[in-house]
């Protein structure tokens, strides 16, 4: 069997007609008639399949008992220009090999149930649809743009640590990394738990955020990003959060507000393009088979230019909206997405980026407005999402940056290298973060959010 190379299924499509191949890959369907079995085989290398045919005889009958959807083949043949329609080629097989049979009654995946909420039971084996194959190839190829573009810009990449003692955003939603034995806690003398006997001598968790470690990178390289998994324990249940997701944070020295909203509209407009161009076939089955405005709503962001206005004159928009808002809407409280989609699907139908938030809902980084009530912050959002970035300039002044942390009860202990920036050559600076399963549900058209990452963790979810 081997002699032949194999060829991957996306290569030997595009071959011409009249030479031995050699495939690898799994049955997604055989069918046929009395004479000849035509089985899709597919590698995970494309979303099409190629063509097996397969003669009837009565030597090929015990290997084609064998050939379930499911089950995994190698095939050697002849590749001929296919008689039916569908596929320009197709092989003609004159031998297969079964690696792994499948049986047909227990391999879940069939036919009977494909809802997305089934799938999410059989993560482990959803890469095996088209859907799941397409998404995982998508998110594959927008990782490999963020750092193409990035690079191209002069960027440096930034590792950030994952374990840290700090919360950049404030919230308290962190997930404790300890190895503390939590049947028996260590004491200290007021009865509280005695972390300087945890491993690291002291509180830590899964960061929430790269930022604050990104801006020394800033405040020495120029401009930086990070890419990378963030770790959130809010207890929200919706289709768009994730309790682990993958954020990329860029942060730019002597960026301001305006120069960080130019960067993030080019930034998301070179990703769609980059999907356009690099997964059309992919991107084109989920705008066929789940929602046909896909490709319009992409090539429509590709060539918009960004609404940009302050959140004080979104909220006079929202109120004057007329509508019966589930959470009530005005000056200081915090969007929710059903404001936030007003906004960009009914009121200016293109993508929003919202600035000047009350310094009240936002992080204590954020550079404070003279009005004393607002900060530089800027929210991006999207139609079908809403918040797919959020960023802002920074504060730059150590005095003001230091009246915000006593302001906002923060512990300032931590925090004191954070400080350092603005005590040692501070320097004007933005940055934002993109969450990367958002930007993949704008563009793969999915609605949930644990259909774009391989394996979600959500509340009361960690399977595999
Ligand atoms: O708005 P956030 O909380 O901003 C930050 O973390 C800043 N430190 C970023 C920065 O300026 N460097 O989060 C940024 C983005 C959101 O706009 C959203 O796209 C995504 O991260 N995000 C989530 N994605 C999935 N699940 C969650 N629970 C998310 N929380 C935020
Ligand atoms: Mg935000």
């Amino acid at each position: 069997m081997e002699q032949v190379i194999r060829t991957k299924i996306k290569d030997l499509l595009k071959a011409e007609a009249g030479k031995e191949v050699l495939a690898k890959g799994w049955v997604r369907t055989k069918r046929g008639n009395k004479n000849v079995a035509f089985i899709a085989l597919n590698d995970g290398s494309t979303i099409n399949n190629i063509q097996i045919v397969v003669d009837k005889t009565p030597e090929n009958e015990a290997v084609l008992a064998k050939v379930t959807t499911g089950a995994c083949i190698a095939v050697k043949g002849m590749l001929v220009e296919s008689m039916g329609g569908g596929q320009a080629t197709e092989i003609q097989a004159t031998e297969i090999e079964v690696y792994g049979e499948c049986d047909p009654v227990r391999y879940p995946l069939q036919k009977k149930d494909t809802s997305f909420e089934f799938l999410r039971t059989v993560a482990h084996l959803r890469p095996r649809t088209n859907t799941f194959g397409a998404i995982y190839r998508v998110r594959s190829k927008m990782a490999y743009a963020i750092h193409q573009f990035f690079n191209e810009k002069g960027f440096v990449y930034v590792h950030t640590p994952l374990i840290t003692a700090s919360d950049c955003e404030g919230a308290g939603q962190m997930f404790r990394v300890t190895t503390l034995d939590m049947e028996n806690l260590p004491r200290n003398k007021k009865g509280g738990i005695d972390y300087t006997k945890d491993f690291f001598g002291k509180e830590t968790s899964l960061t929430v955020s790269g930022q604050l470690e990104g801006e020394l990178g800033a405040m020495a390289l120029g401009d930086i990003y990070t890419f990378g998994p963030t770790f959130r324990a809010e207890n929200s249940n919706t289709p768009r959060h994730l309790a682990e997701f993958w954020m990329i944070e860029p942060e730019m020295a002597f960026y301001d507000i305006k120069d960080n909203m130019d960067l993030a509209e080019e930034f998301i407009k070179y990703l769609v393009k980059y999907a356009l161009d690099n997964c059309y076939d992919d991107i084109k089955f989920l705008n066929d088979r789940y929602d046909n405005e896909l490709l319009e709503r992409l090539e429509g962001v590709a060539d918009t230019e960004f609404v940009r206005l302050t959140y004080t004159e979104g909220i006079k928009i929202l109120e004057a909206a007329g509508v019966e808002w589930e959470y009530p809407v005005s000056w200081g409280t915090d969007l929710q997405s059903e404001h936030e989609r007003y906004l960009v699907e009914k009121h200016f139908k293109k993508p929003v980026i919202l600035t000047d938030y009350p310094k009240d809902i936002k992080a204590f980084y954020m550079k404070q407005n003279e009005d004393g009530k607002t900060v530089r912050a800027m929210d991006v959002l999207f139609p079908k999402i809403g918040e797919i970035i959020g960023g802002s300039e920074r504060e730059a002044s150590l005095q003001k940056l230091e009246a915000r942390i006593e302001e906002t009860g923060m512990s300032r202990k931590g925090l004191e290298w954070y400080l350092d920036t603005r005590r040692f050559g501070s320097a004007p600076h933005s940055g934002f973060g993109l969450g990367f399963e958002r930007l993949l549900l704008f563009v793969t058209g999915m609605s949930n959010i644990r259909d774009v990452i391989p394996f979600p963790r959500t509340p009361k979810n960690a399977e595999y």
